[in-house]
């Protein structure tokens, strides 16, 4: 007799049904095959780092250039690594199904971009982003920062284009990731804790098939109709394959 395992039940679900519009919801865990530190677990940021002090408007407020030089010091990191094939395979599928795949992220590090991908709505925002803490205006940069913290030309000091605790998520964005969540034929939910919210709660709005993808179980695990506990770097390349109908 013959078993299959799950990767290829999923991959058999993925050929019958032939899913079309396809949405995505990242986390750090896509990225960290990459070497992008995740955030929770044993190697995580938030084992050495506390939250409030350093991703917080308090934290700002109370310390802005301890709060930049983190993010230098997380921008400098990235820097160094490069998409693999997780994010690969994510550009891949929008290259083949511009209209139908969206990739929503609540990543920061930039990789998804990197790697190809255009369609992101990324929800947590961009480390490569600063924004006027008082004209609201966002510059983008690439090049590590002269001073810190720096300034915007008007005077006042920029601040990352980042979500930090305590804060909302653009309405704009969060409408959009809703839209592609409740409205895709499969959500695939990768590589995230699902403990931080909103984003975590995209998988309740899905009416199309939802499969997770995480080495470990997540709070969100019961609510998928699949779980495959494998790396993302070696389900979503097999994944993408039988949407595109790749033998
Ligand atoms: P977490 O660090 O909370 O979770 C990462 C997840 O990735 C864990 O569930 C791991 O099991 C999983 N993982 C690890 N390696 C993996 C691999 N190779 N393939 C697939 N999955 C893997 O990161 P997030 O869920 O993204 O917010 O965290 C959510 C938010 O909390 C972040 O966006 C950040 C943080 O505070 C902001 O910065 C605003």
């Amino acid at each position: 007799m013959i078993t299959m395992t799950r990767l290829e039940k999923v991959i058999e679900l993925i050929q019958e049904t032939r899913p079309q519009r396809i949405a995505v919801l990242t986390g750090a865990g896509i990225s960290a095959e990459s070497g992008v530190p995740t955030f929770r677990g044993p190697q995580g940021l938030w084992r050495n780092f506390r939250p409030e002090q350093l991703a917080s408007p308090d934290a700002f407020r109370r310390d802005p250039k301890l709060v930049w030089e983190w993010y230098d010091w997380r921008r400098e990191l990235v820097r160094k690594c490069e998409p693999n094939a997780g994010h690969a395979a994510l550009a891949e599928l929008e290259r083949e199904r511009p209209d139908t795949t969206t990739v929503i992220t609540q990543n920061v590090d930039g990789l998804h971009p990197r790697a190809g991908s255009r369609n992101i709505i990324e929800l947590h925002g961009n480390l490569y982003r600063a924004r006027c803490t008082q004209e609201r205006t966002v510059i983008a940069f690439d090049a590590p920062l002269e001073s810190i913290p720096p300034m915007c030309e008007c005077g006042a000091m920029l601040r990352p284009d980042i979500v930090w605790f305590g804060e909302s998520l653009d309405s704009a964005d969060m409408d959009r990731a809703t839209h592609a969540a409740s409205e895709a034929d499969l959500l695939l939910i990768v590589g995230t804790s699902g403990v931080v919210y909103p984003a975590a709660g995209l998988v309740y709005v899905a009416r199309g098939t939802t499969i997770e993808i995480n080495p470990d179980e997540t709070p969100l695990t019961e609510q998928c109709d699949w779980s495959l506990q494998m790396p993302s770097s070696e389900a979503l390349p097999q994944l993408v394959a039988a949407i595109l109908g790749r033998p």
